[in-house]
């Protein structure tokens, strides 16, 4: 549904993004998946109880044929879940390239010319960067040793960076973000981004936060705290995959408020993330937060915010644009980690060395400016020349 403006504001051009850029239509996709359990896309569906039945029995023929692959899973990884549908194999090497054959026969059995991997499942415990994910030798030493480090999500994006299928993690586990694998996607010229869908509450976050910052309103504190009832909260209950959560969160008031730069205004705030998981509320999370500001002389303010959302309504749009700009993205000669698409992750990958940009209206200006550059537009600067002769 987004336009993009194109020229000077008189030229009157704003087409929409989906008619200036090739994008595929989504008329031409095909969906596959893997999961620990095996219930049909259909079945799925009605047991998560997002959308409405009357409109799921819609489509319930298509949504049946969707039976989930085995997956690649180990309990150790997500300790809150147990699932039937799970592959075997001697080590994390075989169970890759058990993935890639299934890749190429899915790509063959559904006529598709191209693919593209995303990664929507459930958070993994948390991995610190790890001596073997530097290399890609030591890397795919470890996949044979079946080393810890070696997380099933890591599996998946190996499998799609060697079968050159472009791969966003959705998750805020490590996953692509290690240099072993930012490497092969380079070698391999295959466009990848992460981590951590932004939907809910730091969506939020990254709209106020800017905001506050553009009048120099000081912070002393951000409490937020979330209940949810789906898998994702229930998966989320375990300290291990919260710790992952926790990190990914944290992060966007530090980069968007830079207390470096201002000292007066944000040095030592308080910034507090809780997730609780409330069976009742289902997908339907709310999340509340608490926003102790000050003004002018240091008077002190609060702000709150109840946004009662819905988390896979929120997500389902991100998993399809992004799976739209990745292909394009590797159409357009574009490889390795796509800064531009930070504009749909929390704690979003950057190259080395380089601080990651969260300011929500930064990241859709930079990618609106990379899709005018693609098609050879002139960027955006909002530069008034007009008060000049
Ligand atoms: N708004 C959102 O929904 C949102 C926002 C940001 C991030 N995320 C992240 O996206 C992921 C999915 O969220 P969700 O709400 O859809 O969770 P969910 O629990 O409904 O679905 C995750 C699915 O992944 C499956 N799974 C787990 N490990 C697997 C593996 N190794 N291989 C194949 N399948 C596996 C589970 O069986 C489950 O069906 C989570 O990591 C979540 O933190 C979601």
């Amino acid at each position: 549904m987004g336009t993009i403006r194109l020229g000077k504001r008189t030229d009157n051009r704003s087409p929409l993004i989906k008619d200036f850029v090739p994008l595929t239509n989504l008329k031409d996709l095909v969906f596959g998946a893997w999961d620990i359990f095996p219930d049909s896309a259909y079945d799925a569906a009605m047991h998560a109880g997002v959308l409405e039945k009357e409109l799921l029995t819609q489509v319930r023929a298509p949504l049946q044929k969707i039976k989930p692959m085995a997956a690649v899973f180990d309990q150790y990884y997500v300790k809150r879940l147990n699932g039937t549908n799970v592959k075997e194999g001697a080590n994390k090497m075989e169970l890759a390239e058990q993935l890639i054959a299934e890749i190429a026969e899915f790509k063959r059995r559904n006529k598709c010319a191209r693919l593209v991997m995303v990664w929507a499942a459930s958070t993994e415990i948390f991995l610190k960067q790890h001596a073997v994910y530097k290399t890609l030798k030591s890397f795919e030493q470890a996949m044979r040793d079946n080393h810890k480090a070696i997380a099933p999500s890591m599996i998946y994006a190996y499998a799609a960076l060697k079968s050159g299928v472009p791969f966003a993690n959705g998750a805020p586990n490590l996953t692509v973000d290690v240099p072993a694998l930012v490497h092969l996607a380079d070698q391999n010229r295959v466009p990848i981004c992460g981590k951590d869908f932004k939907t809910g509450q730091t969506l939020m976050k990254t709209i106020i936060a800017p905001g506050l910052k553009s009048r120099m309103l000081g912070l002393h504190g951000w409490y937020s705290t979330n209940i949810l009832g789906n898998r994702d909260g229930e998966v989320l209950d375990d300290p291990e995959s919260f710790k992952t959560k926790e990190e990914s969160k944290l992060s966007v008031l530090e980069y968007i408020l830079q207390p470096e730069v201002y000292p007066k205004l944000y040095k030592d705030f308080s910034h507090v993330v809780r997730i609780n998981y409330y069976p009742p509320r289902g997908d339907n999370k709310e999340g509340w937060d608490n926003i102790d500001i000050f003004g002018w002389l240091g008077y002190p303010m609060q702000i709150k915010i109840d946004f009662l959302c819905r988390d896979s309504i929120l997500a389902a749009p991100i998993v399809l644009d992004l799976a739209l700009f990745l292909d394009l993205a590797q159409r357009a000669g574009m490889k390795g980690i796509q800064e531009w698409l930070s504009f749909y992750f929390k704690s979003p990958m950057t190259a080395p060395k380089l601080y990651p940009e969260h300011d929500i209206f930064i990241q859709l200006m930079k990618m609106k400016n990379t899709l005018r550059h693609l098609r050879g537009e002139d960027l955006i600067t909002h530069l008034g020349l007009e008060y000049y002769d």
